[in-house]
């Protein structure tokens, strides 16, 4: 069987070959996003597989279908780029894997969390240049800390006991509180609650309706003076523009992001030999105490071995007819 891989990076292949070894699929690499551009290269493939920025919408199906494919599969939790009710018009399987590495979003965090709050960022550059001065570089403990964790999911969850584990006063605010977690010490409380007595928030719900521009103005203000915050969850939760005003006045003292609002026209690419015309993104990374990653919150090998296993096993289960278990819901 064919697969046609669209957005695919030299790590896909890496680990995709690595595991493809056991199913045998013949699999063909594209660099290109999947879209209305370029749904015509489908030619003999009965699947297509996708990641987060590909555009599977109601045209993209309708070509895909006439051209005889008949899975999705995505290599993502996500499906918010998918049209589900176009594909299950059209008879094709959707996809996806739904948790692969909570750890390796909650490690990331935590990582960011410890470059901000000690500077390790600016020490790395500093001794490079055999300056071995400590001025500048003073940071805080986060033991004792009280830590906000918005949203207690699996990846909230993991980053709430790894916060415990620092001996960190943590309080959480989600809409289904975890029992487990509140009998190991996490304590409930509003959001108001939450954003008001915390030193360090870090973002861990879905972008939704409600959840969108959840960190805005009225919400920084609502915060202690300087606050650390860090967001690896999606960037529509957090009005940019706000935040950097926060950032000038001081009320922000740190930033921590992986994701960023209009992060599709720029992460996952080498732009360094391009002129940015994003200005946000730009006066975010002037900040000293801005640290930025480009989405790679869940990049680790265990995460890819995962999401490839789960990946090619669910493709060889719906080409054999059988239902994989997370198949995409509409
Ligand atoms: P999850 O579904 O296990 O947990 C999300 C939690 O947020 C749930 O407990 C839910 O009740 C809660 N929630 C929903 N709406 C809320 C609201 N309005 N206020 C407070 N809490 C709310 O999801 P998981 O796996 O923990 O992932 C969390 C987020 O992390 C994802 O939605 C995704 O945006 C992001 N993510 C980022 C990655 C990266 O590489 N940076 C990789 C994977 C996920």
């Amino acid at each position: 069987m064919k697969i046609l891989f669209f957005s695919a990076k030299p790590y896909d292949k890496l680990f995709f070959d690595q595991y493809n070894k056991d199913y045998g699929f013949e699999i063909e690499y594209l660099e290109t996003h999947l879209g209305p551009h370029i749904v015509n290269a489908v030619e003999d493939e009965e699947a297509v597989c996708v990641f987060v920025n590909d555009k599977v919408n109601a045209e993209v199906i309708s070509v895909l279908a006439s051209k005889g494919v008949k899975i999705i599969a995505l290599r993502c939790a996500g499906f918010n780029n998918v049209d589900l009710e176009a594909a299950k018009s059209h008879g094709l399987k959707v996809c996806r894997v739904p948790e692969y590495s909570p750890q390796a979003v909650a490690e990331h965090t935590v990582a960011m969390l410890l470059t901000l709050n000690r500077k390790t960022h600016k020490a790395y550059n500093r001794v490079r240049e055999q300056n071995f001065s400590l001025n500048g570089l003073l940071g805080f403990n986060l033991f004792r800390k009280t830590v906000g964790v918005i949203g207690t999911g699996k990846i909230g969850s993991a980053f709430c006991r790894i916060m415990k584990g620092f001996g960190c006063e943590v309080v959480a605010y989600d809409l289904y509180p975890n029992l487990e977690l509140e009998r190991s010490g996490v304590r409930y409380a509003a959001l108001d609650e939450v954003l008001a007595t915390s030193d360090i928030i870090s973002l861990h719900c879905p972008l939704n309706e409600d959840t969108h521009y959840l960190i805005n103005e009225k919400t920084l203000a609502g915060m202690k003076k300087g606050v650390t915050l860090i967001n690896t969850s999606r960037g529509g939760l957090v009005n940019t523009a706000d935040v950097i005003r926060a950032l000038k006045t001081g009320h922000v003292a740190y930033l921590g992001i992986d994701v960023y609002e209009q992060e599709e026209k720029l992460f996952f690419k080498d732009l360094s030999g391009s002129i940015i015309e994003d200005d946000m993104i730009q006066r975010l990374m002037s900040f000293p105490n801005v640290l930025v990653t480009a989405h790679q919150a869940f990049f680790t090998e265990e995460a890819l071995s995962e999401i490839a296993q789960v990946t090619l096993n669910s493709i060889d289960r719906l080409h054999k007819g059988q239902e994989p278990e997370n198949l995409g819901k509409a």
